[in-house]
Parts: structure tokens; sequence; C-alpha cells
């Protein structure tokens, strides 16, 4: 009797740990699949909204900064805000995450445009169901509700017209883009051919994709010093690519042979200007683009009239500016 019930209780604690085990597993496939995005708000407060940001590359600085300004906005409007996308930039998992956030009934979902093939289908599908803001991509051609974030031509142009005048219009190029396929990637380069076209003294050697890795733009860099020395002139479209270039230029001791603009104001590209290894960059606003997106969508889920395409500013920076702002800095701590 008394073997019995023990046998009983041993086989209970058995069961339960195997249905915790299973509990476990699921709850943890569940995370793993879905990039960490929870199926609900499980914190018991009440939010106005829920929505999910779905970015290129969950690590990568510049979307830690459009992040930033989305949260900053949620908080301010009651929204729960949710950043999930893939760890490394993944164009699959980009669209998984985006059929994920659909299928979890999320009040509007904000993400990139990147690619017409395979990004408008699906926003056109989950626009149907709920609002699609496009953040920093445009996906122009789908039915997305709005577009924030930088004119990709106009910027791509910047840079262009940028080079000619620091290199009085002679230099060959080596451009190292983010993806081929991505849709700002390929305005930004198309803005710059096409501002640098009619300078004769300008030549476009190679366009090379650095999958908007650093250590890929590096390795890129490397391998058209070697394959093309004529080169004397890297323009790279994302955020890490000129930092990657610089990293290389700096190590073969270039930096006077060499010369490099880039994209974006991370604190790695500003110490590369400051260091004099890159000459310029084109400075978007990702934290206002994360900023905006989140009171664009509150306006088009309440029904107020939200421009369908709002464009963030998009300038050019060199050392002098990045002089004139620490100045500025710091007379306004003084
Ligand atoms: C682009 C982003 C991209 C990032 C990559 C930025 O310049 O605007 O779309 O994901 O670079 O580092």
């Amino acid at each position: 009797m008394f073997m019995s019930r023990l046998t009983v209780v041993a086989y209970t604690f058995g069961i339960l740990c195997f249905l915790a085990s299973c509990a476990f597993s699921v709850f943890y496939g569940y995370k793993v699949v879905s990039h960490d995005l929870p199926a609900e708000d499980q914190t018991g407060e009440k939010y106005n909204y829920h929505f999910v940001l779905v970015p290129e590359e969950l690590d990568n600085d510049y979307w830690r900064l459009v992040e930033e300004g989305a949260k900053k906005a949620a908080e301010e409007h009651g929204v729960l805000l949710e950043y999930a996308g893939p760890r490394q930039a993944n164009i699959d998992e980009h669209l998984k995450t985006i059929e994920m956030s659909m299928a979890s009934k999320v009040d509007g979902i904000i993400t990139q445009g990147l690619s017409d093939e395979q990004f408008t289908p699906l926003i056109n599908r989950v626009v149907e169901k709920l609002p699609v803001i496009t953040i920093d991509t445009d996906a122009a051609n789908s039915d997305r509700m709005a577009y924030i974030g930088t004119d990709n031509y106009y910027s791509g142009f910047l840079a262009g017209k940028a080079l000619i005048e620091d290199t009085n219009g002679q230099a060959n190029v080596a451009i190292i883009t983010g993806n081929y396929y991505a849709n700002h990637q390929q305005q930004r380069v198309q803005g710059f051919r096409d501002a640098v076209e009619s300078e004769e003294g300008i030549t476009i050697i190679t366009v090379e994709e650095s999958e908007i890795s650093r250590v890929r733009a590096a390795e890129k860099t490397y391998q058209i010093l070697t394959d093309y020395p004529e080169v004397d002139a890297f323009y790279g479209t994302s955020a890490l690519d000129a930092i990657g270039i610089a990293q290389v230029v700096d190590k073969f001791r270039k930096q006077n042979q060499v010369y490099i603009i880039g994209f974006d104001s991370l604190p790695e590209t500003l110490k590369y200007i400051s260091k004099g290894t890159i000459q310029a960059t084109v400075v978007q606003e990702p934290y206002e683009m994360g900023y905006r997106s989140v009171t664009m969508m509150i306006d088009l889920i309440e029904g107020k009239k939200v421009s369908p395409v709002v464009h963030t500013d998009t300038r050019i920076m060199r050392a002098a500016d990045l002089l004139k702002r620490k100045e500025d800095e710091w007379e306004a701590g003084r």
C-alpha cells in the first residue's frame, strides 16, 4: 500500500515535470520563432494601442535610435510599443515578423518597405486588416498608409554633390551599398549617379554589397583597394559602410589618399570624421522618424488626416560642422 502510494507520488511528480518542460519548450520555442514578440501585454497595464516596430536589424545602432524615438512617443501617448525583428539583417525573418505581428492582432505595424517584390504583396495583405506605416524605406507602390523617413534619392544626390565639391570633380569612386535589392539603397546609389553623371572627372569604378555589415564593408574595401588601385574615393550608402571603409583605410594609412563619404552620424562615424578619415556624411533623423511614426499611426487610427509621405531632414556633415556643433553645445552648456 505504502509502496503504491509512493509510486503514485513519483508518477505524478514525473508527469508534472514533463508538463512543465513541455510548457517551457513551447514558450521558449515561441520566443525564438517570434523574435521575442509577446502574444499580448502580460504586464496587466492598460494601453490605448499596441504597435510593433520591425527594424531591418535589431541591434543596429541606427535602428536603436529609431526605437528610442518611437518608445518616447509611445510613452507619451499610452501606446504599448514592441520592437521585434531579425537579430541580423535577414529578409525572410523580417517578413516573418511582419506576418506574426499581423497574426497577433496588434493595432498597427511600422516597418521598412525594403523591396517591392517581397514587401509589397505582404504589406497589401496586412493593410486589409490593420494600418501599416513604412519608415526609413518606402514601398511606394504598396497600399501602405503613409511613409516617414529620408527622401532616399535626394540624399544620394546630396552625397554626389558633396563628393564633387570636396574632390574638385576628380575622383575614381567605389560604392559600397547595404544591399543591391533594397529600395532605399538603390535610390541612394541612383541619386549619387545622377549627381555625378555630367562630371567628366568622376568615374564610378565598382558597386559592391556589404549586407549592412561593417565587417563585410571592410572586407569589400580591402578587395577593392587590391583589385582597383586607381580608386581614390568611397561612398558608403548605409550606416555602417563608411565605418568599415574607414577601418581599412586607417589600417593601411591611406587617409590622405582616399576620400570617404558615408551615411548617418553614429558615434563611430563622427570619431572618424574628427580624425579626418571620413570627410563627409549624410545625416538622417532616425530618432525623429521613430517618434513621428508612432504619432502618425495614432492619427491614422483616430481618423485624422495624415500626409502619405513625410520626409525627414537630410544634410551633409563635415569636420567643420562637427566642430561648430561641439562649440554650440559648449556655449549652450556654459
Ligand atoms: C539605413 C537603414 C539601414 C542601416 C544599416 C541606414 O543608413 O537608413 O535602412 O538599416 O543604415 O546600418
